[in-house]
């Protein structure tokens, strides 16, 4: 699977505030972190060429920046897919065959998790709990909740947010 770090945002406006932000923050202790925030704010994600401009302006190195987006798990260096799938691995989701669940889904979808298919669908993510351990073992696609699901069921439920997607492209295309 290509990496799917190309950034192809062609939208001028954001990328012109995004530069006025980090020249206004320049020199504010803190500043990296809070730049950061905002490009991932207006973004969703911190793209390479996004990370060069930040180092430049900000007078830091390349590798100080990649330093702390990968030290801090809330940024991202890759766009997330149409559908985030969170899956639980925490401990009652776990000794109720969560691992074999994550297993399927990799398999199906052809990515590992963290990372996101080449159409841009689906993003697997790996959580500690969701917080509905009564369900265990659970996954959520975007804010739909998957409850007691097991491997079988992982098919079914990636065909059914495939068909949902081509049903909104075609409606799209239909207007
Ligand atoms: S451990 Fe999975 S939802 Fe709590």
């Amino acid at each position: 699977m290509s990496e799917n770090t190309e950034h192809k945002c062609d939208c001028a406006g954001i990328h012109l505030d995004i530069e006025q932000y980090i020249q206004k923050h320049k020199g504010d202790s803190g500043a990296l972190v809070q730049v950061l925030h905002y490009v991932q704010e207006r973004l969703g994600y911190v793209p390479k060429d996004v990370q060069v401009k930040v180092a430049e302006i900000l007078g830091v190195s390349l590798s100080e920046v990649y330093g702390v987006i990968t030290f801090y798990s809330l940024f991202r260096e890759r766009p997330r897919g149409k559908y985030v799938i969170s899956i639980c691995q925490g401990t009652a989701c776990y000794v109720r065959g969560a691992p074999e669940v994550l297993a399927r889904l990799e398999k199906e979808l052809g990515i590992k998790a963290g990372d996101t298919t080449e159409d841009g669908l689906f993003t697997i993510e790996v959580v500690r709990c969701l917080g509905a351990c009564g369900l265990a073992p659970v996954m959520t696609v975007n804010k739909d909740t998957h409850g007691r699901v097991t491997e079988d069921k992982i098919p079914s439920i990636i065909s059914f947010y495939r068909a949902q997607a081509e049903a909104e492209s075609s409606q799209v295309a239909g207007d």
